[in-house]
């Protein structure tokens, strides 16, 4: 297990669409598995797609219910999606959201508030899965990832523009 360098923008890899994941015994896979999820949990960040750690697979992995503290605990349910991809979509709403390869911003978008995702598990086979509230927003926002798109592309030319100069800003002020 190891925690990895999270890619930021402007990386090309965060561009790229990745590719489909073909052959389910590749046992590389599941130290990929387990070093994403580390690597999300450590960030702390609720989803984490492979480009993100410089990996162009389509593979991302979704935590949405271990920051709601249980009794003194964080109960963790890590979801692992395989070529996911989103079938159905209803009830548009307003999302705050950030990435955790844009540190230090968040800003309004769009997103569904249901989806209908199709993926495959760690052993290959297809599955559905209905998700509504945060659960549907982290899948749109993975899946977007994996086509090589960002939430910032969700916004009009004005507020894109005027949220990455203030990204370009964070970053160069010295620590
Ligand atoms: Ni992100």
């Amino acid at each position: 297990m190891a925690i990895l360098k999270i890619v930021e923008y402007p990386a090309t890899v965060l561009r790229k669409k990745t590719k489909l994941i073909e052959n389910f015994n590749d046992p590389t896979l599941d130290t990929l598995i387990s070093d994403m999820a580390e690597t999300m949990y450590d960030a702390p960040g609720v989803g984490l797609a492979a480009n993100q750690v410089g990996i162009s697979l389509r593979l991302a992995v979704i935590d949405v219910t271990w920051k709601e503290e249980k009794e003194g605990e964080y109960k963790r349910t890590l979801l692992v999606f395989f070529n996911p991809k989103i079938l159905e979509r209803k009830e548009l709403i307003p999302f705050e959201e950030g990435c955790l390869s844009l540190p230090g911003l968040t800003e309004t978008v769009k997103r569904y508030n249901q989806v209908t995702v199709q993926y495959q598990d760690r052993k290959g086979t297809v599955k559905t899965l209905k998700a509504e509230g945060l659960l549907a927003v982290a899948l749109q926002h993975e899946t977007d990832h994996l086509d090589g798109k960002l939430y910032i592309d969700h916004l009009s030319s004005l507020k894109k523009d005027l949220l990455l100069k203030k990204f370009k800003k964070n970053t160069n002020t010295p620590a």
